[in-house]
């Protein structure tokens, strides 16, 4: 088989690698790609949102499936692009992908569902907004309608934030059209989730749990970033609260946009608080999470082509989806300065220390090879380290060893990725 990733994050490296062991794949091509995926994968100097050179890529090289990895483009109907031209592919369409892209469309679904989440209300106009948080609760949480990079979410602990943020989103339009609705949401506490599972329209199959560290600081503190370290399992994702998840939220989800003329095909990233209450949906997303992806996939047993064939065929409740009974922690190497100014072009060395270690695993988030044929980087986030155990503190033990073998200037990362696994 012939496959096409469509990305260039440490998502789509991660991928890139899963697929890459499948016995069916003769070739793989990434676009865009980075440095990193290039090791696995041919990279092709196509934009993840040009869908016309992606198909027409895929008709000249007879690709067999492709692969959708960022929520951009699945966003705008990426899939519907490649199905319009004839072509497999895995994801959602552009009517199931709303599911992340529009936080008022999921919270209206779960609503109408009775899936648990926080209680909410939506608004078009700043002015019923600010009149909103003049009386409500705090803290209390502002969230951006649409795509905004994980990054349109705010948490106001006074009214006065709460009203900056109104002005922030809705008039400063600080995420742009993101901010033109916005959902006004009940602050909840408790430990964050990852859980990601495929889906092919009717049946949902769960993947091993994880947890990310979304703040550029130790201790949860400075910035939101694209998330800075995954550590997988998650201890707190015990059998029952599991059983609960199954029964509550994963397949209501999938049976409600079914029910909706949505039918979901592709991975739901179910973000998940579990609160004193019981566990309650913090967010979907209608993707891999990254750097989530970079920490499952290492565990997962099966065949990922067949998982991913069985998700378009609707043939997913014939997969028995098995992971291994180890552990895995990510720590991700940023450029200081990461989420707002930071360098670029700076030579990155050390990456030969992981060749043929069996569990160690680097993959590329912002990286690329110089006109001089340097690899150096090529983003905020640059790297992110891998490492497997037997258990969590033994990975996670591995993973910052495996920090020490890399080097670039103004190296960066947070020193408590997985810090929570002491208190479980
Ligand atoms: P989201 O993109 O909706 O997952 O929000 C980003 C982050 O904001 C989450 O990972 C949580 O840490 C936090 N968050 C979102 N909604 C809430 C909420 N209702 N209560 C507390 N924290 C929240
Ligand atoms: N790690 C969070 C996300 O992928 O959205």
């Amino acid at each position: 088989m012939k496959v096409l990733i469509v990305g260039g994050g440490g998502r789509e490296h991660a991928i890139a690698w899963k697929v890459a062991q499948s016995p069916k794949v003769e070739k793989l091509y990434c676009a865009p790609g980075n440095a990193g995926i290039a090791r696995t994968a041919e990279c092709v100097d196509i934009g993840v949102m040009d869908f016309d050179a992606l198909t027409t890529f895929a008709k000249e090289k007879e690709i067999d499936l492709t692969i959708i990895g960022p929520d951009d483009p699945l966003a705008a109907g990426a899939v519907d692009a490649f199905e319009a031209a004839g072509l497999k592919v895995f994801g959602p369409r552009k009517r199931a992908a709303i599911l992340e892209s529009s936080k008022a469309f999921s919270k209206d679904l779960m609503k109408k569902y009775n899936i648990p989440t926080a209680a909410y209300e939506t608004f078009d106009s700043p002015r019923k907004a600010l009149a909103y948080v003049e009386t409500a609760d705090m803290p209390i949480v502002l969230k951006a309608d649409g795509l905004a990079l994980g990054k349109g979410v705010l948490i106001c602990n006074t009214r006065e934030e709460a009203k900056e943020g109104v002005r922030t989103l809705m008039m400063d339009k600080q995420f742009g059209s993101a901010g033109d609705r916005i959902v006004v949401e009940e602050f909840m506490t408790g430990r964050e989730v990852s859980v990601l599972s495929f889906v092919d329209g009717k049946t949902v199959k769960v993947m091993t749990s994880a947890q990310d560290h979304k703040r550029a600081g130790d201790g949860d503190t400075g910035l939101n970033t694209g998330g800075m370290g995954t550590f997988s399992p998650s201890p707190f994702y015990t059998r029952e609260v599991d059983e609960f998840c199954r029964k509550n939220i994963f397949q209501p989800a999938v049976d409600a946009m079914r029910a909706e003329g949505r039918e979901f095909k592709g991975i739901i990233f179910f973000g998940l608080m579990l609160t004193p209450k019981g566990p309650r949906v913090l967010e979907f997303n209608a993707r891999f999470g990254d750097p989530e992806t970079q920490v499952v996939l290492p565990r997962m047993k099966n065949d990922i082509v067949d998982v991913f064939e069985a998700c378009i065929d609707g043939t997913l409740d014939k997969v028995d989806l098995e992971f291994e009974d180890n552990a895995a922690v990510c720590v991700v190497l940023a450029s200081k300065g990461y989420p707002e100014r930071y360098d670029k072009g700076l030579p990155i060395s050390g990456l030969d220390n992981f060749k043929d270690r069996d569990g160690y695993y680097v993959f590329h988030a912002g990286s690329k090879v110089n006109t001089k044929g340097q690899l150096v980087t090529n983003g905020g986030r640059v790297l992110g380290v891998t490492a497997l155990g037997e258990d969590l503190k033994t990975a996670r033990t591995n993973a910052y060893k495996a920090t020490e073998w890399i080097h670039f200037d103004n190296k960066y990362m947070r020193h408590d990725i997985g810090k929570a696994i002491d208190e479980a």
